[in-house]
């Protein structure tokens, strides 16, 4: 994880790097610094996030500069392990994004050779690599050094003796440039860079380029010189601000009736009552598939477990689902196999590595992720967007409901293709997607209903999730939710399993969620929220406004529309963010930059 930012051109460096490693603090908050190269280097790093950061920074002069915010790795969190790092003369510094996985080997030659380390991280042996190589020209030095790394990087350095000139490089962790009128970025992410420019230039694996005024050279692993395209990211700065709520989490759940429909822009042909993604897709979704598989982590994961029951459903496909961190190691990869990679970031180590394997094996490869240009758009045979606007907060909200509509969307073209499903059958499904957004709005007017829940809940020592079918996942997202951003142990369970084990720990202080649609196992919930109960825990239900005889059952209800199974999965999803915000906040929690978390895992 980590986020680097570098700049160089006409404004203080001081206080553009502040304001975009602001918007990158979700990737790392535990600690952070700034350096810009004025007649000498000015550093300052601290303990902490931005904001304290930026309280205490003295007016640093210079128009060039690089900056990070940190999620630890190697190292414990303190000043000393704080980037930016120094080599021995201080002349040169390094921030980094990444993994040193030689760290050992080469701090042990390094001080056998002379240097002496400040810190415990794998990014100072960085500094001082290039400072053995240094003779007079940054970029050869950098090249020089990172010959000697194994592992992963996305690095900016500069150096006090080359006071115009900016070199950033990456393997397996992202960065890319943003262009300006007569100035440049460096950036892990983009919406650091929004306040500034929306042209973006992505570096590719082993790519390293030498910005300097007026001039941006990118070279290839063999030092070849290669021409970059510049593309033009959608997105503006509000999309990156809390438009007045109290969090950005707060803030992207209430922006889902908008990005649900976002999801579905330009892919639902009226005409042809037909859905239509990219040529590429397209292609993809037509080749001899007869097996999907699909692999993702967290959030992610459990969209992906939504998609597999509608895949199943709706298109009568044989579907998978593998974690990617146990994919990429065990999961079987063949040529008639069509591997969906779903990740909001597009970044994350486990699923980018897992999504190698499966190319390599000669798998067919589609993507679904929110981030146009990221790594894994640019590995797999095809992508789709999510189309959700950036997002901000640690815990995926908006993104996992946008997510559940391309998974839909897909599974409603696999079964058109298939011809499971005729075009009258997928317009109804469509009118259905349709209503999603008017039934998120009704659930997001009950928000302060949600909060009286909450704080039945804040104090709990545990909770439970649990639901059938395709509320499984939803019960194990409405556990994670809780539980990452309120610090209250909670765990999601096919309703059915109670009873094999989880039962034991069932006590007065362990509220159970149960998420309840009238499909073919209701009376089976209906019989394990009994059973619960016989056990002294309190049920809250999660059911839909007209289901009356709920009431008979639970101790408390929370209520959402629905009209059918399939698509009432995101007013559900939505009902649980608001359960998990409404707890954290009642908790003074660091809702949007959880404890030891960070948004985009960079590391395996
Ligand atoms: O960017 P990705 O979707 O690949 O991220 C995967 C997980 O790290 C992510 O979903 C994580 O579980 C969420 N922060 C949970 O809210």
């Amino acid at each position: 994880m980590c986020g680097i930012v570098g700049y160089l051109g006409f404004r203080n460096a001081n206080s553009v790097l502040l304001d975009c490693l602001k918007r990158l603090d979700y990737r790392g908050y535990d600690s952070a610094g700034v350096l810009t190269v004025g007649e000498k280097l000015n550093l300052f790093k601290d303990v902490g996030d931005i904001s304290v950061l930026r309280q205490d920074i003295p007016d640093f002069d210079g128009n060039l500069g690089i900056g990070h915010t940190r999620w630890a790795t190697h190292g414990g969190v303190c000043r000393e392990n704080a980037h930016p790092h120094l080599c021995c003369n201080s002349k040169i510094a390094v921030v980094h994004n990444g993994i040193v996985e030689n760290f050992a080997e080469l701090r042990e030659e390094l001080q056998g050779r002379g240097h002496v380390m400040c810190s415990e991280t794998d990014t100072e042996l960085i500094a001082h690599l290039i400072e053995e190589n240094y003779s007079g020209n940054l970029e050869r030095a950098v090249k020089k050094a990172l010959k000697k790394i194994r592992g992963s990087y996305a690095l900016a350095v500069v150096c006090e003796d080359e006071p115009d000139k900016l070199v950033g490089a990456r393997r397996e962790s992202p960065l890319i440039i943003g262009v300006g009128d007569n100035e440049q970025f460096l950036a892990s992410d983009i919406p650091a860079l929004l306040q500034y420019t929306n042209r973006v230039i992505n570096l590719e694996d082993g790519e390293l380029c030498v910005l300097s005024k007026g001039s941006m050279k990118v070279y290839d692993e063999r030092s070849h010189m290669v021409s970059k395209q510049e593309y033009i990211v959608d997105w503006d700065v509000q999309d990156a601000e809390k438009a007045g709520f109290a969090h950005f989490m707060l803030k992207e759940i209430f922006e889902q009736p908008e990005t649900v429909v976002s999801a579905l822009r330009g892919r639902i042909s009226e005409i042809q009552r037909t859905i239509m993604f990219q040529p590429a897709v397209e292609q993809l979704l037509r080749e001899n598939v007869d097996h999907v598989q699909i692999i993702a982590c967290g959030t992610s994961f459990y969209a992906s477990y939504v998609g597999k029951y509608l895949m199943e459903q709706l298109a009568n496909m044989r579907v998978g689902i593998e974690l990617s961190s146990e994919f990429r190691f065990y999961g079987v990869k063949d040529e008639n196999t069509l591997v969906v990679a779903v990740t909001q970031s597009g970044e994350t180590a486990d699923t980018i590595a897992a999504l190698k394997q499966a190319k390599n094996a000669g798998c067919k490869t589609l993507v679904i992720t929110n981030v146009a240009g990221s790594t894994a758009t640019r590995i797999a045979d095809a992508f789709i967007l999510t189309q959700s606007g950036p997002e901000i907060g640690v815990a995926a909200t908006k993104t996992f409901t946008s997510q559940l509509m391309v998974l839909y969307l897909l599974a409603l073209k696999l079964g058109a293709l298939g011809k499971q499903l005729s075009a009258d059958m997928l317009y109804e499904h469509i009118a259905r997607l349709r209503e999603l957004p008017g039934q998120i709005r009704q659930i997001l007017e009950r928000s302060d209903g949600i909060k009286q829940v909450a704080d039945i809940v804040k104090n709990a020592h545990s909770v439970f999730y649990i639901g059938r079918g395709v509320n499984y996942p939803l019960a194990l997202e409405g556990a994670l939710k809780l539980k990452e951003i309120s610090y209250i142990h909670a765990e999601g369970f096919a309703a059915g399993e109670l009873k094999h084990g989880p039962f034991a720990l069932l006590t007065e202080d362990t509220p159970v969620v149960a998420i309840d649609t009238r499909d073919m196992a209701y009376d089976k919930l209906l019989v394990n929220i009994g059973e619960i109960k016989a056990r002294g825990s309190p049920v809250i239900a999660v059911a839909e406004d007209d289901d009356s005889e709920i009431e008979k059952h639970a101790d408390f209800v929370l209520r959402f529309p629905s009209k059918s199974l399939l698509p009432s999965c995101l007013p559900i999803v939505v009902v649980l963010q608001l359960l998990a915000y409404h707890v954290a906040a009642l908790r003074n929690c660091s809702i949007d930059k959880p404890r030891n978390l960070a948004k985009s895992v960079t590391v395996e």
